[in-house]
Parts: structure tokens; sequence; C-alpha cells
């Protein structure tokens, strides 16, 4: 019983850096798709598509929304606040395509652009464990 014990606290922070490290795969394999789905929208405004534009950047939030229960946990308010507005940009976004407000949206982008960048620059990965 007592060996058990042991190894089972051994084992306790080998892993916790595995659970780490698979949040990290799976946020990092979402960021991946995200960054295409920003690409694609990019070139939907230039194209002056609006519905696409609209349905690009709903794909964006919907992206986003699955990264929102990890921000909730302690020590990432910050993270989650950037999170909520990543988020509210591009359902503005939508919402501009959607009424053909394309110089609107153009500028959402550029404020969107600079949203994906606060967060990096925060390194929120860091502090997952
Ligand atoms: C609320 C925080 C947050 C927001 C907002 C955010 N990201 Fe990220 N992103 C991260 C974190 C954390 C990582 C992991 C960084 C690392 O491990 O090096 C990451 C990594 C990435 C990566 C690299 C993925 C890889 O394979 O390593 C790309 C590309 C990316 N993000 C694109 C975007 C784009 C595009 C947006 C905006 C539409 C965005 N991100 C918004 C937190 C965020």
């Amino acid at each position: 019983m007592r060996r058990l014990w042991m190894l089972t606290l051994m084992a306790a922070p080998t892993l916790g850096a595995a659970v780490a490290a698979d949040r990290l795969a799976e946020l990092r394999a979402r960021m991946d798709t995200l960054q295409d789905a920003r690409d694609d929208l990019r070139d939907a405004l230039d194209a002056k598509d609006g519905a696409k534009t609209a349905a690009l950047s709903s794909e964006i939030v919907r992206l986003l929304q699955q990264d929102t229960a990890l921000w909730k946990e302690p020590g990432f308010d910050d993270v989650l606040k950037i999170n909520q507005e990543t988020i509210e940009l591009a359902e503005k976004i939508s919402t501009q395509a959607k009424s053909g407000e394309r110089q609107h949206a153009l500028e959402s982008y550029l404020a969107l652009q600079k949203s994906c960048a606060a967060c990096h620059d925060l390194h929120p990965e860091k502090r997952l464990h």
C-alpha cells in the first residue's frame, strides 16, 4: 500500500505535464485552423464577398469559443478578456459584412488581427499546467 502511494506521488508531476502538453497540442491545432480561417477571411474581404466574409467570421467565433472554457480557469482573467474581445470583433465583422459595410468590416478585421497578437504577447501557454 505504502509502495503504491509512493508510486502515485512519483507519477503525479509527470502526469500533470502530459495533460498540459495535450491541452497545448489541442490548442495549437485549433489555432492553426484559426489562422487559415483568418487568411481566408482577408481574401473574402478583398474579393468583396460579403456572404463568405460573414461565414468565415462566424467560423472564427466558433473556434475561439472552444478556447473559452480553458481561459475561464483561475489565473487567466486577462487572457479570457482578450478571448472575449476577439470573439466580439469577429461577430462585428459578420454583422458588418451581412449589411454590406465592407469598409467597416475591413477596419474590424485589422482590430481582430491586433487582438490575436495581443493574446499571443501575453504567452498564456507559459501559464498552462
Ligand atoms: C485568448 C488568447 C488567444 C487569442 C485571442 C488568439 N490566440 Fe493564437 N495562440 C494562443 C496561444 C496560447 C497559443 C500557443 C502559443 C505557443 O504555445 O507557442 C497560440 C498559438 C497560435 C498559433 C501557432 C499555432 C502552432 O501551431 O503553434 C497561430 C497560428 C495562432 N495562434 C493564430 C491565431 C489567430 C489567427 C488568432 C486570431 C483570430 C489567434 N491566434 C487568437 C492564444 C490566443
